[in-house]
Formats: C-alpha cells, sequence, structure tokens
C-alpha cells in the first residue's frame, strides 16, 4: 500500500472515531505546542523526517490573544499558520490531533470565564477540519479522545480541554519571584480545572480498553513548584486526575503536556498506581532558553531551544521510549519505559 493510501486509511479511521481491528499499530507519533505563526517554523522539516503516523497538537497552535468578539487576531492567525509551508506539508501528509491552550483559545492565560470562547471554539474546529457531526461540535469545550490500533496493540489518545471549564487562578503576590512567578496554589474545593462533564467523560475514556493512553494537557499535570499555568495550580484538581488513574485502573497512562517554552521529562513514583511519566515539549518555534523549573520530578535538565516531542512504541520489545528532539530531528532527552511497567 503506498504511504498516502496508508495515511487515507488511517484519516478516514481517525474520522470515524473508532479502533479498527484491521489498522496497523501506531509506532512514531510526534507532537508539540508553542507555534508562533509571525514566526518562521523550521522545524518542521525535521518532525517530516521523523516520519511521523500521528502528531498532535497540544496547545497554543497559534498565537492569537483577542481584543473582541469580532475574533481578528485569532482569525488571522489561523490564516497566516495556514501558510507555513512545514505546517501545511504536515497537515497534508501526517494524520494530526489537537487541544487547545490559552493563545489559540483567544486569551492569555483564559479560562471558563472568557467571553469569546465559543468563538474560538469554531475557529478552531474549523482549522482543525472537524466533521460537521463530529461531538466536538455538539457540546462545550475541545475535549476529545481516540483509540487507535488493532486489540493488544491500542493507543488511546485523551485530548483534554484545560480552558474552556477552568475557574479563575489565585494570583501569586510576589510576580517573577521564583516559584510564584504568576499564580499560587488554590486548594479551594470549589475550583475546577475540566468542569464535571468533562471529568465525567474522562472516567468514561480511562475504563475503555487500550494498551497506551496518551493523556494530552495543554499544561503540566505533574510538575512542582513553578509558579506558571500547571495543574498544581488547583492543588485538589490534579490530586482528583491522580485519584481517577487509581480508582479506574486505567493502564498504560503517559501524560503529554506543552505550554512552558522548554521540554523536559517528569516521573511521579509515590502515591501512584505505577510511575507515572510527563513529556513536556514547548515550543516549536518559541522555547525560552532562560525558563527556570524548579523541577522535583523533572529527570534531566530542562531543554531551553525550540524542540518537539516523540513518542517510539516498539510492540515487539514491549517497549516506548519518549523523547524531546532539537530542530535537527536530534533526541536530546528521553526516557525508555517497558510498556508492562505502566500498569498497577
Ligand atoms: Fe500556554
Amino acid at each position: 500500500m503506498s504511504r498516502n493510501l496508508r495515511c487515507m486509511v488511517f484519516v478516514m479511521v481517525l474520522l470515524a472515531g473508532q479502533a479498527v481491528a484491521q489498522q496497523a499499530p501506531l509506532t512514531r507519533i510526534a507532537f508539540g505546542s508553542c507555534a508562533h505563526q509571525q514566526k518562521p517554523q523550521p522545524i518542521w522539516d525535521a518532525v517530516l523526517a521523523y516520519r511521523p503516523e500521528l502528531f498532535i497538537f497540544t496547545g497554543d497552535n497559534v498565537y492569537g490573544d483577542v481584543t473582541s468578539a469580532a475574533m481578528t487576531e485569532l482569525r488571522e492567525a489561523y490564516a497566516a499558520a495556514a501558510k507555513i509551508e512545514g505546517m501545511a506539508a504536515l497537515r497534508a501528509q501526517v494524520p494530526v490531533l489537537a487541544t487547545w491552550d490559552d493563545h489559540d483559545y483567544g486569551q492569555n492565560d483564559g479560562g471558563g470565564d472568557f467571553a469569546y470562547q465559543q468563538q474560538a471554539k469554531e475557529l478552531f474546529l474549523d482549522f482543525w477540519r472537524t466533521e460537521g457531526d463530529d461531538p466536538r461540535r455538539q457540546r462545550p469545550g475541545v475535549y476529545d479522545a481516540k483509540v487507535l490500533g488493532p486489540p493488544g496493540q491500542r493507543v488511546q489518545i485523551i485530548l483534554l480541554d484545560t480552558r474552556s471549564f477552568r475557574s479563575p487562578l489565585r494570583p501569586t503576590d510576589e510576580r517573577h519571584a521564583l516559584g510564584k512567578e504568576a499564580y499560587l496554589p488554590d486548594p479551594d474545593p470549589t475550583k475546577t480545572m475540566l468542569g464535571e462533564a468533562q471529568w465525567a467523560w474522562l472516567a468514561e475514556q480511562l475504563h475503555r480498553p487500550a494498551e497506551l493512553r496518551l493523556l494530552v494537557s495543554s499544561v503540566q499535570v505533574l510538575a512542582e513548584r513553578h509558579g506558571f499555568e500547571r495543574w498544581g495550580n488547583l492543588p485538589l484538581e490534579r490530586q482528583r486526575l491522580l485519584n481517577l488513574i487509581a480508582e479506574t485502573g486505567a493502564r498504560g497512562i503517559v501524560i503529554v503536556s506543552g505550554d512552558r517554552h522548554i521540554g523536559a521529562l517528569y516521573r511521579l513514583s509515590e502515591n501512584v498506581p505505577y510511575d507515572l511519566y510527563e513529556i513536556t515539549s514547548s515550543g516549536l518555534n518559541m522555547a525560552y532558553a532562560h525558563n527556570k523549573d524548579i523541577g522535583p520530578l523533572r529527570l534531566g535538565e530542562v531543554y531551553g531551544l525550540d524542540n518537539f516531542g516523540t513518542i517510539d512504541i516498539d510492540w515487539r520489545a514491549g517497549e516506548i521510549t519518549l523523547a524531546v528532539r532539537d530542530i535537527g530531528g536530534k533526541a536530546v532527552r528521553g526516557v525508555a519505559i517497558p510498556i508492562a511497567a505502566l500498569a498497577p
């Protein structure tokens, strides 16, 4: 079967939103975040050379913070992104999935109270070529999930929406201070990261059978002690997620995130049913070399230059490799994990 035809079959499977038994198992997944449409994006050459079978846009896929309901900035951002050669080539050749973060949501650090979220959602769904009967067109938010691959080699991609329902965050009392740069943890039990409908949906998703699950959250889940956006801004919600993973017994979870303008790997081993790993890749062209990350759970150093992330799956060896890759495609941070270890 030609590569294009294989891609087409794959896309049809994606669009059908179903696992199909005959489908070849996924072995190479790439992802990335934080791609500014007004800056060059040379990284796509390396992404394409990696030959991903799937690419996941994990948020801040464009920068289009808006100033009015006309949504001009976001509309123009998507129009400019569509013309970027490398991104266009990727979108033509590789099946893609996407969720959003604040800058393609339309408001810096925006949450559930953002007035224009419905307009932003329509632009998002159109840009990402979402079908008219897609469930995301019927329900609030852009969360979504797919199971890809044959039984025994299924990869579930869970795309969370950490914007549409999120409660206001508690502002810092010491702006730019290390560890409290913008926000302070807020243990208010009435505050939510996902909203009740998405929490219920996520519980259902974690009960679906899959050997491997990529839990995609635009903002970091495991990373602790920095004062930028992360699940730890709402520590009870972070704990709720860890509890849900334990209660459902869902195996095979790896957390995938972006947003932070660095690449890094994290592992949480305490009070979890099995070692939880998180791979953060950010940005595709918006990395900040000066970004600090106190990072008690981090594996190795942060990577401060532009990067993308990959998940290589060796089904025969029963092993996955998470890697942060530089703009030449070289793995600059990585960890190999036996799939069997990702189970209670
Ligand atoms: Fe962000």
